[in-house]
């Protein structure tokens, strides 16, 4: 078996010149024989380099109705024109009867990435209410006359560098929203983090930018928004005034938000991390007024629907990112849910606060009933130490071009920390030897490494492979070097 293996190029990707993939769940009608699909935000980031004439680049970031017998567009809504914010619009529709202005209507509901809750009349696509359903500043409000967001100064980053809420994994993504038809509430698991976009050629080199990555980067902070913190980002102590600081309080939340979409306002919410991206999961929401959730901390969590009131929190030991889901046999019913972190999780390191920190990453479905027994716990994590590292003869040159080549083809998915995908600074000496084979031959294949050699040439590897072993080689010593210090502190005593 062979495993086709696409890599992300940034130079390919300038040859696409599109974007607009429809990577999320689609909705139907059955009475208006209408099929609703929602597409994806624009590739490259760039407008400039994907249209160079700018314009709307319809129907990039939109919610399309087509007629699913003749494949016609029966009507077409774009939430953001001439994305450059990575802002989909893939997220999932759910279809509802509100009353609105006290009529009733047939709506679509969606809570995209731009951080706008839509509401349209699903039979016409007329837009019925777009309010921010979290903290944006990219954009003032939409203008309920002409459907376009009022995209502030702030939301220009060719200009310089900008923090912009929301972030590029939105202020809601995949995870799925629930809606409640008994308390007319939507429940929205809300990303309320930003990015520091960057225009990085014209960043004055001020940035510090990683070869064989995005030119036009979205970098998502942690911490504090204060020049000294910020200074390993920037490479310099950044100009605090031109990014702009953020709203008050903390830079990175999850919240799950009771969203009433015919009044537009938040009923109730609740903070789901304490200033990190914990990665919580998709909602469910039960004819019993429960609203159910699973966080990366472990925790699986239920609360009254109506009043957010949380009514029971269970420590799983497991990260939670997908929804729950109910159903009953013989009269019992029951809450499914399935956990494990990955995902787009994987290009960054495990938060020190996520379960998979903690504890080793088991794939599970856990199931719930009312009185069942206790929910059995992973083992913790126990990491080896780092093997050493093989002999290498590499130029320091040979080191630099293979670390540009790992950024372009590899870090999407190894990250330099405990994570899904293995640690490359800890791989064994028979996965040393049998490297080429790996990479390039697709060894590996059939566990989900596939092969490059449609992009790496074997030298490519060999660089590859040359910054790995200095990797490894930093990592093994400063390992030794603690060591070493612990027992002579602990010989002196
Ligand atoms: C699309 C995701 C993805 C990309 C991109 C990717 N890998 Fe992998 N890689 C994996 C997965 C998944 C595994 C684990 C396979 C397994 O369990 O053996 C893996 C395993 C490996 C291993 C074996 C590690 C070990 O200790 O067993 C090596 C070596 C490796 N990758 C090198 C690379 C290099 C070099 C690149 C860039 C040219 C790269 N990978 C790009 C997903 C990826």
């Amino acid at each position: 078996m062979e495993v086709a293996q696409k890599t992300w190029d940034p130079q390919r990707a300038a040859f696409v010149k599109g974007g607009g993939t429809v990577w999320d769940g689609m909705a139907y009608d059955p009475e208006l024989n209408l099929l609703y699909v929602g597409t994806g935000n624009g590739a490259p980031y760039d407008q400039r380099k994907r249209s160079p004439a700018g314009g709307d680049n319809l129907y990039l970031s939109s919610i399309l109705a087509i007629n699913p017998d003749t494949g016609r567009l029966v009507w077409h809504y774009q939430t953001t024109p001439g994305d450059i914010w990575d802002f989909t619009a893939v997220q999932k529709m759910i279809q509802a009867d509100l009353v609105i202005n006290g009529r009733q209507r047939k709506v679509l509901m969606q809570a995209p990435k731009n951080g706008f809750f839509y509401v349209l009349d699903r039979a016409t696509g007329e837009l019925l209410s777009a309010k921010n359903y979290s903290y944006v500043n990219w954009a003032s409000h939409v203008d309920m006359k002409t459907g376009r967001p009022a995209v502030t100064k702030q939301g220009d980053y060719y200009t310089g560098p900008k923090l912009l809420y929301p972030s590029w994994s939105g202020a809601h993504s995949w995870q799925p929203m629930a809606f409640n038809p008994k308390t007319n509430l939507v429940y929205i698991p809300v990303i309320d983090i930003p990015n520091f976009w960057v225009d990085m050629p014209n960043s004055g080199g001020k940035l510090k930018f990683v070869n064989g990555f995005f030119t036009t980067a979205g970098i998502t902070p942690d911490g504090a928004f204060d020049a000294k913190t910020l200074k390993p980002l920037f490479g310099t102590l950044p100009d605090l005034k031109q990014i702009k600081a953020p709203r008050p309080g903390a830079l990175v939340r999850e919240v799950l938000r009771a969203w009433d979409p015919v009044k537009q306002k938040v009923v109730w919410e609740q903070e789901t991390s304490n200033g990190y991206r914990s990665y919580d999961g998709g909602v469910l929401t039960t004819a019993g007024n429960l609203v159910f959730q699973g966080r990366g901390d472990g925790d699986f969590v239920v609360y009254a629907a109506d009043t957010g009131k949380q009514l029971k929190r269970i420590n799983t030991g497991s990260t939670i990112m997908a929804a729950p889901m109910t159903y009953s046999v013989n009269g019992t019913q029951y809450v499914a849910v399935q956990t494990g972190y990955g995902g787009t999780a994987i290009v960054t390191p495990i938060s020190p606060k996520s379960a998979a920190a903690t504890r080793v990453n088991e794939n599970r479905i856990l199931v719930f009933k009312l009185d069942g027994d206790e929910v059995p716990k992973p083992p913790l994590r126990n990491d080896e130490p780092f093997p050493s590292p093989p002999k290498s003869d590499a130029t320091p040159e040979q080191i630099k071009s293979g670390e540009i080549k790992f950024n372009q083809h590899c870090a999407q998915c190894h990250v330099f920390s405990p994570n899904v995908t293995p640690d490359l600074r800890r791989i064994s000496e028979g996965v040393h030897q049998n490297f080429k084979e790996i990479v390039l031959r697709g060894q590996r294949a059939f566990m989900g490494m596939g092969r490059f050699d449609d992009v790496l040439t074997e030298n490519d590897a060999d660089e590859i492979h040359a910054y790995l072993i200095s990797e490894q080689a930093n990592a093994y010593n400063l390992e030794h070097k603690q060591e070493e210090k612990l027992k002579q502190r602990a010989s002196k005593h």
